[in-house]
């Protein structure tokens, strides 16, 4: 079967691979190009299967947790077909638009996210980074009850596709802190970081409430350098956030189905897999401006032009 396949930075290429084996407790599953079938998506993060974490439906906190599409040697989605254990796949209603399926993943981890705060309706949003994590922490900040939800956003093309799914933007290089909280009408009590940097925690320092709850779920860079005395004196709470347990990717799934419409605006482009390798060196250089491409492996009746 064709499969993308990534060499080293810059070079990628699409493949023939062999064909994946399922085991026992797996599924072989087609990697699909229609949206009328029922369809399934997949849960990628396989836990031991033995310790606490994985017998609460954490996988995440798993200390041998893998994830499918970042272990080079578990079959995964840039492929004709692909196997998964059984117990991952997540079957969506028919009807599901494909789309759908594949965006799932990333909505769980915005979702995630703003669970890990125990959002309540009188709390008030900023997510740092409007890339899809911070496109889904805002989707989810809305979902689940928070007053005012808005996305601080460097990238004028990200602020306009926010702007269409219905947020308020700022953007912290040309705005003050007091313009942010401006927008905000006052300062956040919850702040999502979907970059993870020292320079976007300083912006959720600066612009959250006294006791407010920082999430860092972005990772740019593996160390950041903090204001202490910012968290210590001022009583706020920074909590990590990783991927999504059992639960919150299979409400996430049931919701993203029930609301394929208002999540159009997340998908810039189709293409198949011929195209991916050249789309993924046009993103990573940038001459692609794009948020979200989908990879259709057998082809899209939308495929490339639309990108
Ligand atoms: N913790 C997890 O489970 C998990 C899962 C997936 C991705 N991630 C991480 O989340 C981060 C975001 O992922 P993504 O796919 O949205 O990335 P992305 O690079 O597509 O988006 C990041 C966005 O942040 C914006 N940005 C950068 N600096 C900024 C600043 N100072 N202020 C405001 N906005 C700024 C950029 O313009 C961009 O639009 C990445 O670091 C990724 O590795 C974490």
């Amino acid at each position: 079967m064709r499969a993308l396949v990534f060499h080293r930075p810059w070079e990628m290429a699409v493949e023939d691979r062999p064909e994946p084996e399922p085991g026992p407790s797996d599924c072989l599953l087609e990697i699909i190009a229609t949206g009328t079938g029922g369809i399934v998506t997949v849960n990628p993060v396989i836990g031991c299967g033995h310790c606490p974490a994985c017998a609460a439906g954490a996988a995440q906190r798993c200390p041998d947790r893998k994830v499918i599409g970042v272990r080079a040697e578990i079959s995964s989605a840039f492929a004709e077909r692909m196997v998964a254990p059984t117990h991952k796949v997540v079957p969506l209603p028919v009807g599901t638009p494909a789309d759908v399926g594949s965006l799932v993943e990333p909505l769980a981890v915005g979702h995630h996210a703003v669970q890990r705060a125990d959002l309540t309706g009188d709390d008030t949003v900023l997510v740092v980074g409007g890339g899809p994590i911070g496109q889904a922490a805002a989707l989810a900040a809305r979902r689940l009850g928070g007053t005012t939800v808005v996305v601080a956003e460097l990238d004028a093309v990200r602020s306009d596709l926010l702007t269409r799914l219905g947020f308020d933007t700022a953007d912290p290089a040309t705005q003050s802190t007091d313009e942010i909280m401006a927008v905000l009408g006052g300062r956040a009590s919850v702040v999502v970081d979907a970059v993870g940097t020292s320079r976007t925690l300083q912006t959720a320092l600066d612009t959250s409430a006294l006791g407010a709850r920082i999430v860092l779920v972005g990772m740019a860079v593996p160390r950041v350098e903090i204001s202490a005395y910012a968290v210590s004196t001022e009583e706020r709470t920074i909590l990590g956030s990783f991927s999504y347990d059992e639960a919150g990717f299979r409400e996430t799934a049931e919701w993203a189905s029930a609301h394929a419409a208002e999540l159009e605006p997340l998908v810039d482009a189709r293409v198949d897999l011929a195209e991916a390798p050249e789309t993924f060196r046009s993103l990573a250089n940038g001459e692609l401006r794009a948020s979200k491409v989908l990879v259709y492996p057998s082809g899209s009746p939308v495929t490339g032009a639309d990108a």
